[in-house]
């Protein structure tokens, strides 16, 4: 197997201050300037290998879009690079852009507010098929079109609709439908399942299941729950407010996790994943903010293993066992 994609300590800051009168605060009787900076990725490094599905796992507002939407082009990252096919992206002129849009596609988590409301799902599917000319004629895209959405189970004379005109699961269809059409290798798909009823959930992770295998598609997947990638990745990593706490292959993550997060994310859904963790409730303290991250561990407050050092020492990722990294100062300890 080769790499496929490759995120080299990538870091994504957004700074919410735009002009100097933003950036003025007053404090005890002063004027001081502060701005304040939203450090939604803070240095996270993982690969993807050709034909493998990678899943990316964490709770509401770890990263996990910022990061999806860094890998896509859609943000500039603040630094580290991000490698397609060996390629640095960073170093792409903008033809190599245009190329690379084609190889690598997104499906949003809300089909939604990602399918233009006023366009027939035809249009929506034939779109990007004309604009990266895969086709000599319209009617040739239309006939690639309607190939696409039969396979994703989109009856052919259903095409003239308009997306408000589908249920949930539907659209999420079209969006795999739109994503596919360009012949894509990599998709990166941002929470597909989480907007939609868990037995429709099943019928999209069995189509994407099949579209890997079929058209030998690369995944990167998203989710905030690990059933949902417990049967569709090899390899995942967790992410806790914007970095990397723990990575490994799907049985080293669900048969012995090393990071309390892990443990605790397993914990949170026994009757989801068959895991439990005896006695690990879910503290209901709050996650430090990405405006203000901890010196530390910034899973320090909710960890019941927490030492000193945990509160001024940030744990770098150690190897476990081979292929598994894990950031916490008692790995192996406890
Ligand atoms: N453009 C932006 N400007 C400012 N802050 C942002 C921006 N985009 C994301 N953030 C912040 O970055 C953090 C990470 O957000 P992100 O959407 O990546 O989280 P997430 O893991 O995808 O969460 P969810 O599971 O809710 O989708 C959040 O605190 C979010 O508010
Ligand atoms: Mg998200």
């Amino acid at each position: 197997m080769s790499e496929i994609l490759r995120v080299e300590n990538l870091t994504q800051q957004f700074r919410l201050d735009k002009s100097l009168l933003d950036k003025l605060h007053w404090e005890k009787g002063r004027i001081t300037l502060r701005e304040r900076v939203v450090k939604a990725v803070n240095g996270i490094s993982f690969h993807v290998e050709r034909g493998e599905a990678f899943g990316l796992v964490g709770e509401s507002g770890c990263g996990k879009s910022t990061t999806a939407r860094t890998i896509i082009g859609l943000n500039r990252p603040t630094s580290g690079d991000i490698l397609f096919d060996g390629k640095s992206t960073a170093a792409m002129d903008k033809g190599e852009r245009f190329a690379l849009h084609k190889q690598m596609q997104m499906i949003f988590q809300d089909p939604y507010a990602s399918l233009n409301p006023r366009m027939t799902v035809m249009d929506i599917v034939t779109e990007p098929i004309l604009f990266h000319k895969l086709a000599g004629s319209r009617q040739e895209a239309e006939q690639r079109a309607y190939a696409l959405l039969e396979r994703v189970g989109i009856r052919p004379e259903l095409a003239s609709r308009f997306p408000h005109q589908f249920s949930g699961g539907q659209r999420q269809r079209i969006g795999i439908a739109r994503a596919l059409a360009v012949n894509p290798q990599f998709i990166v798909a941002d929470e597909p399942v989480s907007a939609l009823d868990v037995s429709i959930q099943a019928q999209i992770l069995n189509l994407l299941m099949d579209l890997k295998e079929e058209r030998s598609l690369s995944y990167l997947f998203i989710a905030h729950d690990l059933s949902v990638v417990r049967h569709l990745c090899s390899r995942l990593a967790v992410m806790y407010l914007g970095r990397i706490v723990e990575m490994g292959s799907r049985e080293q993550i669900f048969e012995h996790p090393s990071h309390p997060y892990t443990q605790l994310l397993l914990a949170a859904a026994p009757k989801l994943t068959g895991s439990s963790i005896a006695g690990y409730e879910i503290p209901e303290k709050e996650m430090p903010t990405v405006l203000d991250l901890p010196k530390g561990c910034a899973f320090c407050n909710r960890c019941r293993y927490a030492s000193p050092q945990c509160e001024t020492e940030l744990p770098a990722l150690r190897e476990v066992e081979l292929g598994h990294v894990s950031a916490c100062h008692l790995c192996g300890k406890k």
